[in-house]
Protein backbone atom coordinates (compact mmCIF):
# COMPACT_ATOMS: atom_id res chain seq x y z
CA UNK A 1 0.00 0.00 0.00
CA UNK A 2 1.38 3.51 -0.74
CA UNK A 3 1.85 5.96 2.18
CA UNK A 4 -1.04 8.27 2.64
CA UNK A 5 -1.01 11.26 1.42
CA UNK A 6 -2.93 14.39 2.44
CA UNK A 7 -6.94 13.94 2.00
CA UNK A 8 -9.49 16.41 -0.18
CA UNK A 9 -12.68 17.59 1.49
CA UNK A 10 -15.73 18.26 -0.78
CA UNK A 11 -18.08 20.09 0.97
CA UNK A 12 -22.24 20.26 0.19
CA UNK A 13 -21.75 17.50 -2.58
CA UNK A 14 -25.37 16.53 -2.22
CA UNK A 15 -26.90 14.69 -5.46
CA UNK A 16 -23.45 15.21 -6.96
CA UNK A 17 -22.01 11.86 -6.03
CA UNK A 18 -20.30 11.98 -9.87
CA UNK A 19 -17.57 14.78 -8.45
CA UNK A 20 -16.68 11.94 -5.97
CA UNK A 21 -16.16 9.59 -8.15
CA UNK A 22 -13.95 11.56 -10.33
CA UNK A 23 -12.13 12.80 -8.43
CA UNK A 24 -11.38 9.37 -6.57
CA UNK A 25 -10.70 7.72 -10.36
CA UNK A 26 -8.46 11.19 -11.03
CA UNK A 27 -6.51 9.74 -7.88
CA UNK A 28 -5.94 6.31 -8.70
CA UNK A 29 -4.82 7.82 -12.21
CA UNK A 30 -2.13 10.01 -10.66
CA UNK A 31 -0.94 7.22 -7.98
CA UNK A 32 -2.31 9.17 -5.06
CA UNK A 33 -3.56 7.55 -2.08
CA UNK A 34 -5.49 9.83 -0.15
CA UNK A 35 -9.01 10.06 1.37
CA UNK A 36 -11.60 12.13 -0.14
CA UNK A 37 -13.38 13.47 2.98
CA UNK A 38 -17.19 14.63 2.95
CA UNK A 39 -18.17 18.29 5.07
CA UNK A 40 -21.98 17.82 5.01
CA UNK A 41 -25.26 19.08 7.24
CA UNK A 42 -27.10 16.54 6.54
CA UNK A 43 -25.75 12.93 7.58
CA UNK A 44 -28.54 10.55 5.83
CA UNK A 45 -27.87 12.81 1.77
CA UNK A 46 -26.86 10.92 -0.86
CA UNK A 47 -23.13 12.07 -0.58
CA UNK A 48 -22.46 11.85 3.34
CA UNK A 49 -21.55 7.94 3.04
CA UNK A 50 -20.29 7.84 -0.19
CA UNK A 51 -16.50 9.31 0.89
CA UNK A 52 -13.87 7.91 2.59
CA UNK A 53 -15.20 9.64 5.50
CA UNK A 54 -17.95 12.14 6.46
CA UNK A 55 -17.72 15.01 8.86
CA UNK A 56 -20.72 16.74 9.92
CA UNK A 57 -20.92 20.62 9.84
CA UNK A 58 -23.11 23.22 11.13
CA UNK A 59 -25.91 25.02 8.76
CA UNK A 60 -23.69 27.45 6.93
CA UNK A 61 -25.53 30.04 8.96
CA UNK A 62 -24.68 28.54 12.33
CA UNK A 63 -22.61 30.72 14.62
CA UNK A 64 -20.39 27.70 15.14
CA UNK A 65 -20.07 26.79 11.40
CA UNK A 66 -16.81 28.31 11.02
CA UNK A 67 -15.31 26.90 14.45
CA UNK A 68 -15.92 23.32 13.02
CA UNK A 69 -14.79 23.85 9.55
CA UNK A 70 -11.22 24.63 11.35
CA UNK A 71 -11.57 22.16 13.45
CA UNK A 72 -11.58 19.51 10.65
CA UNK A 73 -8.72 21.83 8.76
CA UNK A 74 -7.10 21.00 12.15
CA UNK A 75 -8.55 16.79 11.94
CA UNK A 76 -7.80 16.35 8.49
CA UNK A 77 -5.34 18.65 7.52
CA UNK A 78 -6.82 18.44 3.96
CA UNK A 79 -4.89 19.79 0.61
CA UNK A 80 -8.02 20.92 -0.97
CA UNK A 81 -11.28 22.35 0.23
CA UNK A 82 -14.11 22.34 -2.71
CA UNK A 83 -17.78 23.39 -2.25
CA UNK A 84 -20.51 22.49 -5.05
CA UNK A 85 -23.05 25.08 -2.45
CA UNK A 86 -23.30 28.73 -3.14
CA UNK A 87 -24.02 29.32 0.11
CA UNK A 88 -21.42 27.47 1.49
CA UNK A 89 -19.11 29.61 -0.41
CA UNK A 90 -20.26 32.94 0.58
CA UNK A 91 -19.43 32.12 4.13
CA UNK A 92 -16.38 30.95 2.71
CA UNK A 93 -14.92 33.69 0.54
CA UNK A 94 -17.46 36.81 1.72
CA UNK A 95 -19.33 36.46 5.27
CA UNK A 96 -16.11 35.09 7.21
CA UNK A 97 -13.70 35.16 4.06
CA UNK A 98 -12.38 31.75 5.86
CA UNK A 99 -10.98 30.93 2.21
CA UNK A 100 -7.67 33.38 2.66
CA UNK A 101 -6.91 31.60 5.75
CA UNK A 102 -7.39 28.57 4.59
CA UNK A 103 -5.09 29.52 1.75
CA UNK A 104 -2.25 30.77 3.92
CA UNK A 105 -2.46 27.11 5.26
CA UNK A 106 -1.66 26.17 2.31
CA UNK A 107 -5.11 24.74 1.65
CA UNK A 108 -6.40 25.33 -2.19
CA UNK A 109 -9.64 26.86 -2.25
CA UNK A 110 -11.31 27.27 -5.40
CA UNK A 111 -13.46 29.80 -6.26
CA UNK A 112 -13.80 33.77 -6.91
CA UNK A 113 -12.77 36.82 -5.58
CA UNK A 114 -14.91 37.99 -2.46
CA UNK A 115 -15.75 40.91 -4.80
CA UNK A 116 -16.67 38.17 -7.65
CA UNK A 117 -18.71 35.80 -5.05
CA UNK A 118 -20.85 38.39 -4.01
CA UNK A 119 -21.94 39.34 -8.09
CA UNK A 120 -22.42 35.83 -8.39
CA UNK A 121 -25.14 36.02 -5.91
CA UNK A 122 -26.88 39.20 -7.17
CA UNK A 123 -27.66 38.84 -10.99
CA UNK A 124 -28.49 42.69 -10.95
CA UNK A 125 -25.00 43.63 -9.72
CA UNK A 126 -23.21 41.05 -12.11
CA UNK A 127 -24.93 42.37 -15.17
CA UNK A 128 -22.77 45.75 -13.69
CA UNK A 129 -19.20 43.42 -13.35
CA UNK A 130 -19.52 42.19 -16.45
CA UNK A 131 -20.24 45.27 -18.82
CA UNK A 132 -16.93 46.76 -16.71
CA UNK A 133 -14.49 44.42 -17.66
CA UNK A 134 -16.48 44.41 -21.63
CA UNK A 135 -18.13 41.17 -21.48
CA UNK A 136 -21.66 41.27 -22.74
CA UNK A 137 -24.75 40.91 -20.95
CA UNK A 138 -27.98 41.69 -21.37
CA UNK A 139 -29.33 44.74 -20.15
CA UNK A 140 -30.49 44.62 -16.44
CA UNK A 141 -32.71 46.75 -14.48
CA UNK A 142 -35.12 46.01 -11.52
CA UNK A 143 -38.99 45.43 -11.36
CA UNK A 144 -38.96 49.12 -10.55
CA UNK A 145 -37.24 50.07 -13.55
CA UNK A 146 -39.16 48.70 -16.44
CA UNK A 147 -40.08 52.26 -17.88
CA UNK A 148 -36.21 52.87 -17.99
CA UNK A 149 -35.85 49.16 -20.23
CA UNK A 150 -38.41 49.46 -22.07
CA UNK A 151 -37.01 53.20 -23.02
CA UNK A 152 -33.61 51.82 -23.78
CA UNK A 153 -34.68 48.76 -25.69
CA UNK A 154 -38.05 49.27 -27.00
CA UNK A 155 -40.91 46.79 -26.13
CA UNK A 156 -40.70 44.60 -29.09
CA UNK A 157 -39.08 41.09 -28.41
CA UNK A 158 -39.50 39.04 -25.30
CA UNK A 159 -38.23 39.71 -21.47
CA UNK A 160 -36.88 37.98 -18.94
CA UNK A 161 -38.23 38.56 -15.32
CA UNK A 162 -36.21 36.67 -12.75
CA UNK A 163 -35.41 36.66 -8.40
CA UNK A 164 -32.34 38.72 -8.40
CA UNK A 165 -30.91 36.69 -5.86
CA UNK A 166 -32.34 33.68 -7.38
CA UNK A 167 -30.75 29.97 -8.47
CA UNK A 168 -32.79 27.28 -10.03
CA UNK A 169 -34.61 29.07 -12.41
CA UNK A 170 -36.75 30.99 -9.63
CA UNK A 171 -39.40 33.42 -10.07
CA UNK A 172 -38.76 33.24 -13.87
CA UNK A 173 -40.73 34.37 -16.49
CA UNK A 174 -40.75 35.37 -20.46
CA UNK A 175 -43.24 37.07 -21.09
CA UNK A 176 -43.72 40.31 -23.92
CA UNK A 177 -44.04 44.02 -22.87
CA UNK A 178 -47.72 44.10 -22.11
CA UNK A 179 -47.51 41.21 -19.92
CA UNK A 180 -44.22 42.39 -18.18
CA UNK A 181 -45.48 44.38 -15.35
CA UNK A 182 -48.14 41.67 -14.02
CA UNK A 183 -45.00 39.05 -14.75
CA UNK A 184 -42.90 41.53 -12.27
CA UNK A 185 -45.48 41.55 -9.48
CA UNK A 186 -46.49 37.92 -9.47
CA UNK A 187 -41.94 37.32 -9.52
CA UNK A 188 -41.48 39.22 -6.48
CA UNK A 189 -44.56 38.14 -4.39
CA UNK A 190 -42.22 34.52 -4.65
CA UNK A 191 -39.32 36.14 -4.16
CA UNK A 192 -37.35 35.05 -0.65
CA UNK A 193 -37.08 38.39 1.87
CA UNK A 194 -33.64 39.38 2.36
CA UNK A 195 -32.73 41.37 5.58
CA UNK A 196 -32.67 45.14 4.97
CA UNK A 197 -34.54 44.80 1.58
CA UNK A 198 -37.44 46.97 1.18
CA UNK A 199 -39.44 47.19 -2.20
CA UNK A 200 -39.98 43.34 -3.18
CA UNK A 201 -39.88 44.49 -6.84
CA UNK A 202 -35.73 45.28 -5.99
CA UNK A 203 -35.45 41.96 -5.39
CA UNK A 204 -36.36 40.97 -8.81
CA UNK A 205 -34.74 41.95 -12.47
CA UNK A 206 -35.50 42.41 -16.06
CA UNK A 207 -33.75 41.70 -18.76
CA UNK A 208 -34.35 41.40 -22.22
CA UNK A 209 -34.43 37.95 -23.76
CA UNK A 210 -31.21 37.21 -25.37
CA UNK A 211 -31.31 36.18 -28.79
CA UNK A 212 -29.71 32.79 -29.94
CA UNK A 213 -29.20 29.73 -28.36
CA UNK A 214 -28.10 28.86 -24.70
CA UNK A 215 -24.81 27.40 -24.01
CA UNK A 216 -23.27 26.10 -20.85
CA UNK A 217 -19.54 27.17 -20.65
CA UNK A 218 -17.10 25.90 -17.65
CA UNK A 219 -14.06 27.92 -17.73
CA UNK A 220 -11.08 26.91 -15.28
CA UNK A 221 -7.89 28.56 -14.17
CA UNK A 222 -4.75 27.48 -12.37
CA UNK A 223 -4.65 26.63 -9.00
CA UNK A 224 -1.48 28.53 -8.53
CA UNK A 225 -1.46 30.90 -10.62
CA UNK A 226 -5.27 33.21 -10.00
CA UNK A 227 -6.30 34.59 -12.64
CA UNK A 228 -4.58 32.64 -15.52
CA UNK A 229 -6.85 31.22 -17.68
CA UNK A 230 -5.91 26.90 -18.48
CA UNK A 231 -9.17 25.37 -20.06
CA UNK A 232 -12.75 26.35 -21.57
CA UNK A 233 -15.73 23.28 -22.17
CA UNK A 234 -18.67 24.49 -23.52
CA UNK A 235 -22.33 22.33 -24.39
CA UNK A 236 -25.46 23.51 -26.01
CA UNK A 237 -28.30 23.36 -23.46
CA UNK A 238 -31.12 20.88 -25.72
CA UNK A 239 -33.26 20.57 -22.32
CA UNK A 240 -33.41 21.75 -18.77
CA UNK A 241 -34.97 20.27 -15.72
CA UNK A 242 -35.81 22.21 -12.10
CA UNK A 243 -33.23 24.62 -13.70
CA UNK A 244 -30.54 21.98 -14.49
CA UNK A 245 -28.86 21.28 -17.77
CA UNK A 246 -30.62 17.81 -18.68
CA UNK A 247 -29.41 17.00 -21.86
CA UNK A 248 -26.45 18.63 -23.72
CA UNK A 249 -24.14 18.35 -26.50
CA UNK A 250 -20.53 19.43 -26.13
CA UNK A 251 -19.51 21.94 -28.81
CA UNK A 252 -15.97 23.86 -29.41
CA UNK A 253 -15.39 26.45 -26.91
CA UNK A 254 -13.59 29.33 -29.34
CA UNK A 255 -16.39 31.57 -28.84
CA UNK A 256 -16.44 32.27 -25.72
CA UNK A 257 -12.64 31.93 -25.43
CA UNK A 258 -12.50 35.96 -24.80
CA UNK A 259 -15.38 36.06 -22.33
CA UNK A 260 -13.74 33.16 -20.62
CA UNK A 261 -9.97 34.77 -20.12
CA UNK A 262 -11.45 38.32 -19.16
CA UNK A 263 -13.69 36.93 -16.74
CA UNK A 264 -11.01 34.35 -15.09
CA UNK A 265 -8.72 37.51 -14.77
CA UNK A 266 -10.94 40.30 -13.34
CA UNK A 267 -12.35 37.62 -10.80
CA UNK A 268 -9.06 36.15 -9.91
CA UNK A 269 -10.27 32.65 -10.59
CA UNK A 270 -8.72 29.29 -9.25
CA UNK A 271 -10.51 26.50 -10.29
CA UNK A 272 -13.51 25.55 -12.41
CA UNK A 273 -16.54 28.15 -12.42
CA UNK A 274 -19.89 27.91 -14.64
CA UNK A 275 -21.07 30.09 -16.61
CA UNK A 276 -24.67 30.18 -18.91
CA UNK A 277 -23.96 32.01 -22.11
CA UNK A 278 -25.84 32.56 -25.12
CA UNK A 279 -24.50 32.85 -28.82
CA UNK A 280 -26.35 34.79 -31.71
CA UNK A 281 -26.36 34.11 -34.93
CA UNK A 282 -23.13 36.50 -35.81
CA UNK A 283 -21.18 34.31 -32.88
CA UNK A 284 -21.49 37.05 -30.31
CA UNK A 285 -21.75 36.08 -26.55
CA UNK A 286 -23.75 37.00 -24.09
CA UNK A 287 -23.00 35.87 -20.44
CA UNK A 288 -26.44 35.72 -18.22
CA UNK A 289 -25.18 33.79 -15.05
CA UNK A 290 -21.82 32.84 -13.39
CA UNK A 291 -22.47 29.84 -10.40
CA UNK A 292 -18.62 30.02 -9.01
CA UNK A 293 -18.46 26.26 -8.60
CA UNK A 294 -18.61 22.77 -10.37
CA UNK A 295 -22.17 23.02 -12.11
CA UNK A 296 -24.78 20.65 -12.80
CA UNK A 297 -23.10 21.36 -17.00
CA UNK A 298 -19.55 19.44 -15.98
CA UNK A 299 -20.71 16.10 -16.42
CA UNK A 300 -21.49 16.58 -20.14
CA UNK A 301 -17.82 17.86 -21.08
CA UNK A 302 -16.02 15.05 -18.64
CA UNK A 303 -17.91 12.88 -20.15
CA UNK A 304 -16.87 13.60 -23.63
CA UNK A 305 -13.27 13.47 -22.21
CA UNK A 306 -12.24 16.59 -20.09
CA UNK A 307 -11.42 16.08 -16.98
CA UNK A 308 -10.69 18.79 -14.35
CA UNK A 309 -10.50 17.12 -11.10
CA UNK A 310 -7.16 15.40 -12.62
CA UNK A 311 -5.89 19.15 -13.47
CA UNK A 312 -7.10 19.92 -9.80
CA UNK A 313 -4.67 16.85 -8.67
CA UNK A 314 -2.30 17.61 -10.50
CA UNK A 315 -2.24 21.53 -9.49
CA UNK A 316 -2.08 20.85 -5.55
CA UNK A 317 0.18 18.11 -5.62
CA UNK A 318 2.55 19.22 -8.01
CA UNK A 319 2.37 16.48 -10.76
CA UNK A 320 2.72 16.51 -13.98
CA UNK A 321 0.20 15.64 -16.44
CA UNK A 322 -0.36 16.55 -20.13
CA UNK A 323 -2.57 18.43 -21.64
CA UNK A 324 -5.07 15.47 -22.38
CA UNK A 325 -7.15 16.37 -19.37
CA UNK A 326 -8.82 19.36 -21.59
CA UNK A 327 -8.96 17.70 -24.61
CA UNK A 328 -12.97 16.67 -25.37
CA UNK A 329 -15.10 15.58 -28.10
CA UNK A 330 -17.18 17.78 -29.81
CA UNK A 331 -20.90 16.81 -30.67
CA UNK A 332 -21.35 14.13 -27.78
CA UNK A 333 -24.74 14.33 -26.39
CA UNK A 334 -25.83 12.81 -22.90
CA UNK A 335 -28.85 12.95 -20.88
CA UNK A 336 -28.58 12.79 -16.93
CA UNK A 337 -31.12 10.59 -14.92
CA UNK A 338 -31.74 9.55 -11.61
CA UNK A 339 -30.40 7.17 -8.79
CA UNK A 340 -30.86 6.35 -5.52
CA UNK A 341 -28.82 5.07 -2.90
CA UNK A 342 -29.33 3.91 1.05
CA UNK A 343 -27.97 6.37 3.74
CA UNK A 344 -29.22 5.00 6.53
CA UNK A 345 -30.59 1.15 8.59
CA UNK A 346 -32.49 1.58 11.55
CA UNK A 347 -33.26 4.83 11.52
CA UNK A 348 -37.14 5.59 13.58
CA UNK A 349 -39.49 7.68 10.66
CA UNK A 350 -39.86 10.14 13.40
CA UNK A 351 -36.22 11.00 13.08
CA UNK A 352 -36.69 11.89 9.72
CA UNK A 353 -39.93 14.26 9.78
CA UNK A 354 -37.75 17.33 9.11
CA UNK A 355 -36.60 15.57 5.56
CA UNK A 356 -39.40 14.50 4.94
CA UNK A 357 -41.10 17.97 4.85
CA UNK A 358 -38.02 19.61 3.66
CA UNK A 359 -38.64 17.22 0.22
CA UNK A 360 -42.55 17.79 0.42
N1 LIG B 1 -31.94 37.34 -20.55
C1 LIG B 1 -32.28 36.08 -20.81
N2 LIG B 1 -32.57 35.72 -22.09
C2 LIG B 1 -32.95 34.44 -22.39
N3 LIG B 1 -33.09 33.47 -21.47
C3 LIG B 1 -32.82 33.77 -20.19
C4 LIG B 1 -32.40 35.08 -19.78
N4 LIG B 1 -32.22 35.08 -18.45
C5 LIG B 1 -32.51 33.82 -18.03
N5 LIG B 1 -32.87 33.03 -19.07
C6 LIG B 1 -33.24 31.60 -18.98
O1 LIG B 1 -33.57 31.30 -17.65
C7 LIG B 1 -32.64 30.36 -17.09
C8 LIG B 1 -32.33 30.73 -15.63
O2 LIG B 1 -31.79 32.04 -15.55
P1 LIG B 1 -30.35 32.30 -14.89
O3 LIG B 1 -30.04 33.74 -15.07
O4 LIG B 1 -29.38 31.33 -15.43
O5 LIG B 1 -30.62 32.09 -13.35
P2 LIG B 1 -30.40 30.84 -12.35
O6 LIG B 1 -29.79 29.71 -13.12
O7 LIG B 1 -29.48 31.38 -11.30
O8 LIG B 1 -31.77 30.56 -11.84
C9 LIG B 1 -31.43 30.42 -18.01
O9 LIG B 1 -30.73 29.20 -18.01
C10 LIG B 1 -32.07 30.72 -19.35
O10 LIG B 1 -32.56 29.56 -19.96
MG1 LIG C 1 -28.29 29.73 -14.53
Amino acid sequence: MRAESAPIVIGSAGRRLYLIDWFRTALEKVGLNSRIIIAENDPTSAAASYGDEMRLLPPYTDPTYTEELLRLVDDFEPKLFLSANDYELMQLHVDTNIAAGLRERGIFVPGVSPAWQKGCADKLHMSRMLEDIGVRTPMTVTGSEQDRLLDTVGSSGEFVVKHRFGSRSSGLAVVTANRLQDAIISSAKSVRRREGSTDTLDEVIVQPCAPGSEYGVDIVSSLVDEGSLSGVFARRKLRMRAGETDKAVTVDPAPFADAAAKIAHAAELSGLIDLDIFLDDAGAASVIDINPRFGGGYPFVHLAGADVPLYYLSQIFGIAIDASWRHYEYGVVAAKYQETRVTAHGQQSSDMTRDAVEVA
